[in-house]
């Protein structure tokens, strides 16, 4: 029988957690075991590698995670690995521990990590794993469907009591330099505005005259889905509530968007995406990354990947508006 080319593959996640960060960890060690490769977990990301927080792990490692919110490995944001010399460590430790595949699960940040470390001569697959669906080359990312999810139901309660005591209520969804969590729960929730930071003018007039117009027409609540990207949620519903008169409060979701279980839909997601990676380090490809485009698995070059670029959708984004008169 051939020597696999491919004989331990390390797994890492990276920057922000995401809910199915779990299930993408169990895939990528199961499909391994299976495939007959060895499997080296990774601890805090980029971080944990460059400290070298190193363990093998089993079938039974994953055991009992894949409802479970968070990562078991840890991840962590790491500086010195965007050095040139964190990313040679990087590199020569991997080579130390025999890791000859390393399946990066993360978001774009992360990406770029990945891309140096195969400069580097160790073969690294990507895994979208971010809340924010922010990596242009794929429709979708592990954690986007949870997240949404847990904004949308917090969103439903704050509309209660805002529509109780007829104020005006400003949410702040996660989302720094991407609005699609504002736009889906926008949506979702019947958002009388969404402020994203793609799209945002700062008018703040035409906020002000959104609210005293459906005021007029009998409008109990009004609901402005704020972005982070946006953020100053808590000044502006002071302005706000001078401007207009009407009682203004700001409430910011933050953190609890990114933890909880993940829904159905993104341990599918993370399981299946997991596993190819896992198959294209076995077929000897790297410095890939996997992505769902028009309801199938692909994959891109990182290079490719990372020159591609992501707008909100214009039509969904009036549609927003138009349904919420
Ligand atoms: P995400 O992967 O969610 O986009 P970050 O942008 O915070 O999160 O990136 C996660 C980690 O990836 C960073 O802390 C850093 O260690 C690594 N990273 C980000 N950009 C680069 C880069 N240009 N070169 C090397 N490593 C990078
Ligand atoms: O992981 C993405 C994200 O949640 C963004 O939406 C948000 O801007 C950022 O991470 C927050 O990062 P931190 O955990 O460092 O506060």
């Amino acid at each position: 029988m051939a020597e696999h080319k491919i004989r331990t593959i390390g797994v890492l996640t990276s920057g922000g957690d995401a809910p199915g960060m779990n299930a993408a960890i169990r895939a990528v060690v199961r499909t391994a075991l299976a495939k007959g490769r060895k499997v080296k977990g990774i601890k805090q990301g980029y971080l944990g590698l460059l400290n070298e927080k190193i363990i093998d792990m089993q079938s039974w490692d994953v055991s009992d995670i894949i409802q479970r919110g968070g990562t078991i490995l840890g991840t962590a944001r790491c500086e010195e690995f965007r050095t040139a010399k964190g990313q040679k460590k990087g590199a020569d430790i991997c080579k130390k521990h025999g890791i000859d595949g390393l399946v990066v699960i993360g978001g774009d940040g992360s990406y770029r990590g990945a891309q140096k470390l195969a400069g580097l001569g160790i073969n690294t697959i990507g895994v979208p794993g971010t809340i924010d669906l922010d990596i242009a080359c794929t429709e979708y990312t592990i954690g986007f469907d949870t997240a949404i999810n847990t904004a949308m139901e917090a969103i439903d309660k704050v509309r209660d009591t805002s529509t109780s005591h007829e104020r005006c209520s400003i949410i702040e969804v996660m989302g720094r330099s991407a609005g699609y969590i504002a736009l889906w729960c926008g949506m979702a929730n019947g958002a009388e505005d969404i402020l994203l930071p793609e799209k945002y003018d700062y008018d703040e007039q035409a906020l002000v005259n959104n609210i005293i117009y459906n005021r007029k027409r009998g409008k109990k609540h009004h609901i402005i889905v704020n972005a982070e990207g946006i953020g100053h949620s808590t000044s502006m519903a002071k302005r706000i509530e001078a401007a207009t008169g009407v009682e203004t409060r700001a409430t910011i979701l933050g953190h609890m968007q990114r933890g909880g279980n993940p829904t159905c839909r993104d341990r599918f997601m993370a399981s299946i995406m997991g596993a190819y990676a896992v198959d294209l380090l076995c077929e000897n490809k790297s410095k890939r990354v996997v992505a769902w485009r028009d309801g199938e698995l692909v994959d891109f070059d990182i290079d490719e990947a990372l020159s591609m670029q992501k707008n909100i959708n214009e039509y969904e984004y009036e549609v927003a508006h138009l349904l919420s008169i």
